[in-house]
């Protein structure tokens, strides 16, 4: 398979590791500054692109990827506010789009260990549930794309809560986030509930950046051949 790389940073050059291990081939890379573009040779032969850049490029770069029908897999986190539109143009206009907040397979088990725990909590009376991220200290976007889908999944089936709030007190109804920025910390999540008498705890910390990288490649693979709107869940069929 052919794939274009858009944003060739950490990401893009752990994925190009991976992607030909696996035996693709790069055909396109597009960074700041590249040679490469979108009507480059390489990317018109490209099946596939995957995109991890910073949050105020991603959504230019998917519509780019969008009018020359490319499926494209995404993990630049930060951009959120325009995914309707996203999934619009897979709804309505015949695109493909795979996006994770985290394509770790390990954090995609704790996303559903994590809502079975709130959906088992929420008949329980007696404790408050918060949660903690910390990351390397050039990330751009706070809390983490990861803690906010952890944060939906605990919302979703928690009835004491009802919206997230970072680093300030929380207020009735609100969950807590603490973000950290430390070191090259690749990506650490803690949700804890805590009462009188005892804490129980889930908590994914990531060794690398290998775990992302190859779940975007698998992800990769699946776009090709699959339409829509995917995700992890279809991937891993949860
Ligand atoms: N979903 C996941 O599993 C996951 C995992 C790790 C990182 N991330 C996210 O991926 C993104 C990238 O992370 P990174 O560690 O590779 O960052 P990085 O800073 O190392 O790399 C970003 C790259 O994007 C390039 N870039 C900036 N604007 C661009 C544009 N308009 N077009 C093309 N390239 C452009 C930069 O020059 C840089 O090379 C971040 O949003 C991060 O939060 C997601």
């Amino acid at each position: 398979m052919n794939i274009a790389l858009i944003g060739y940073g950490k990401m893009g050059k752990e994925i190009e590791k991976i992607a030909l291990e696996r035996g693709h081939t790069i055909s396109s890379k597009i960074d700041m500054n590249s040679q490469d573009t979108f009507d480059g040779e390489g990317f018109k032969k490209a099946d596939v692109a995957i995109e991890f850049t910073i949050p105020d490029a991603a959504y230019g770069n998917f519509i780019n990827c969008f009018e020359r029908n490319m499926p494209v897999v995404s993990g630049t986190t930060g951009w959120l506010d325009k995914i309707e539109e996203i999934k619009d143009y897979c709804e309505n206009k015949g695109q493909t789009f795979f996006y994770a907040s985290n394509f770790s397979v390990g954090v995609n088990v704790f996303f559903e260990i994590n809502k079975k725990l709130a959906q088992l909590m929420n008949g329980v009376d007696g404790y408050d549930v918060t949660m903690d991220e910390t990351h390397h200290i050039h990330k751009l976007d706070s809390p983490s794309g990861t803690a906010i889908t952890i944060a939906e999944g605990i919302i979703e089936n928690l009835d004491s809560k009802n919206e997230w709030v970072e680093g300030v007190d929380a207020k009735d109804g609100q969950l807590h986030i603490e973000a950290y920025r430390r070191d090259e910390v690749p990506g650490i999540h803690t949700v804890k509930y805590d009462s009188d008498v005892d804490e129980i705890i889930i908590h994914h910390s990531a060794k690398s950046r290998k775990g992302f990288a190859l779940g975007a490649v698998l992800a990769a693979e699946y776009a090709a051949k699959n339409k829509g709107y995917l995700g992890m869940s279809d991937l891993l069929k949860f």
